[in-house]
């Protein structure tokens, strides 16, 4: 017995040495399942761990190439009694023991002979962190060796579930961080910035995969993605939420120089196809001031400068234009709703967004501040804020930026409306070449089923 003991025990320290240096939680209770069973020579081992919320046991099984979660109910079987009582249970035939519940065989149909339950105590002694659950010992039962054996495992254990469970603790902070630090700066300009946001992070995420990159560039870009619009936590409210080209004290006044002159008309007998005229320049000038979803209509635009044509008499008796230059300019506006000096503040968002996340000494942020400064570059170099062009762009901000426009292109936003499926790949591919990169385009088209799929799953 004496040479099997020492051999138990070297293979004991050769887990040891793996467990100590892992600090994936999933991957450790693998490491500590297959360490428990070998050890022990037993024929199965889960590792629970108490969800520190809830306060309720928990495992991952594996299932082929799927995982599962199972919770374990308070007291429930006999790892929860060693979990309720932090005492080791030592049982020979499991079907004699009124704590053992039968309906777990039943469910698996596996059938439990001998089991050993062990707590698995924190590195100072007080808390219990989880139970160790060893099932059928392959000859005989579960010895006091085996219980010696076990606890050094539990105890070595300990200190590398607390780091993970830190780490994990830690990785799930960031996460939340980063996605709460874009919700903010999103959450003026749009009705549904957590879903956009979300929507941005998971295609870009596809994209990534589908070209083929690392999984830890993968998750990080996954994550750097969110906060490509931070800057526009910088951008006043009249420009980000501005919904029509001209301001209501704007519009108020036109409707009120057209109502006067043709008050004006009226009194003078004018024929009344002139005064139907003017009425009709209302209504124009009404629909001109919605933003251009698309591209304003050729016979909207000449006839807004038609209008900016015609004279009339003010009060005082001066003769002056219908509509100003400056009025006909921004009722012109082909795209979208904004004069250049509030395009030139939108543009900034760019700049603003990398400031914000510049010099970080990690990885994830520093790509989080290419993206933010590049996404709205355009592979023709007629993008902002630099003009780079092709490969001088950084990949992510390639990626994030087809990204950002197909997700644009696909929802309402104050400015304009949401585009079909059809015009929006239509779209992608005509720019194939001048906004976006050529492989990009060909990539996010490959991937295009999978990221349907997920625009379903995201909006369902
Ligand atoms: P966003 O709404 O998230 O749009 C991101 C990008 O999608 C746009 O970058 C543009 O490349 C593309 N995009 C969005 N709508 C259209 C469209 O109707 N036609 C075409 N061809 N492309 C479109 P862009 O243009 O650099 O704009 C950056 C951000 O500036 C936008 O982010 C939005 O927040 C704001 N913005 C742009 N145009 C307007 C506008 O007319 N009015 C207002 N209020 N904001 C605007
Ligand atoms: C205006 O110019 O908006 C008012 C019309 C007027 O001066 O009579
Ligand atoms: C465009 O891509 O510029 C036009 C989009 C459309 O066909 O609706
Ligand atoms: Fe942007």
């Amino acid at each position: 017995m004496g040479s099997n003991l020492s051999q138990k025990l070297l293979l004991l320290l050769k887990y040891d040495l793996k467990i100590a240096s892992e600090t994936d939680l999933d991957r450790l209770l693998v490491l500590l399942t297959e360490a428990a069973r070998q050890v022990l020579e037993a024929d199965r081992c889960t590792v629970f761990l108490v969800d520190r919320r809830t306060g309720q046991l928990w495992s991952k099984l594996a299932q082929g190439m799927e995982t599962k979660t199972i919770l374990l109910r308070k007291g429930q079987g006999l790892a929860g009694q060693a979990f309720l009582t932090c005492k080791t249970i030592n049982v020979r035939d499991v079907y004699a023991d009124s704590r053992f519940s039968r309906h777990v065989d039943v469910q698996t149909g596996y059938h439990t002979k001998t089991a050993l339950m062990m707590p698995m105590w924190d590195s100072k002694n007080q808390n219990v962190l989880g139970v160790f659950e060893v099932l059928n010992k392959r000859r005989g039962w579960f010895t006091q060796e085996d219980e010696r054996l076990l606890t050094i495992l539990s105890n070595h254990a300990s200190v590398a579930v607390e780091n993970s469970q830190l780490y994990d603790d830690l990785k799930q902070a960031q996460q939340e961080t980063i996605f709460r630090l874009a919700l903010m700066a999103e959450h003026r300009d749009q009705h549904d910035t957590a879903a956009h946001l979300k929507r941005v992070s998971v295609y870009t995420c596809l994209v990534a995969e589908t070209m083929g990159m690392e999984p830890e560039e993968v998750e990080m870009i996954r994550l750097a993605s969110t906060l490509h619009d931070i800057g526009k936590v910088a951008t006043p409210d009249a420009i980000l939420l501005k919904s029509e080209k001209l301001t209501s004290t704007e519009l108020g006044a036109i409707e009120y120089r057209l109502a006067w002159w043709s008050e004006k008309l009226k009194l003078v007998d004018a024929p009344a196809e002139r005064l139907k005229e003017i009425s009709r320049f209302a209504e124009e000038i009404r629909q001109a001031n919605r933003p251009s979803s698309i591209e304003m209509p050729e016979p909207l635009m000449a006839q807004i400068r038609h209008i900016g044509s015609q004279r009339f008499m003010d009060r005082d008796g001066k003769v002056k234009p219908l509509l100003t230059v400056d009025e006909v300019k921004k009722l012109t506006i082909m795209r979208g709703n904004l004069t250049e000096s509030e395009w030139e503040e939108i543009c900034k968002h760019t700049i603003y967004g990398a400031k914000i996340l510049a010099q970080a000494d990690s990885q994830l942020m520093r790509m989080a501040e290419r993206i933010a400064l590049t996404h709205h570059e355009k592979y023709d170099g007629s993008g902002y804020p630099k003009g780079l062009k092709g490969s001088h762009i950084p990949m992510e901000g390639r990626i994030v930026g087809l990204v950002d426009v197909f997700d644009a292109l696909s929802s309402r936003r104050v400015y304009k409306q949401r585009w079909s499926f059809e015009d929006v790949i239509a779209h992608l591919k005509r720019e194939s070449g001048k906004h976006f990169d050529p492989k990009i385009v060909k990539v996010f088209l490959k991937a295009f089923p999978g990221i349907r799929q997920a625009m379903k799953d995201l909006s369902g």
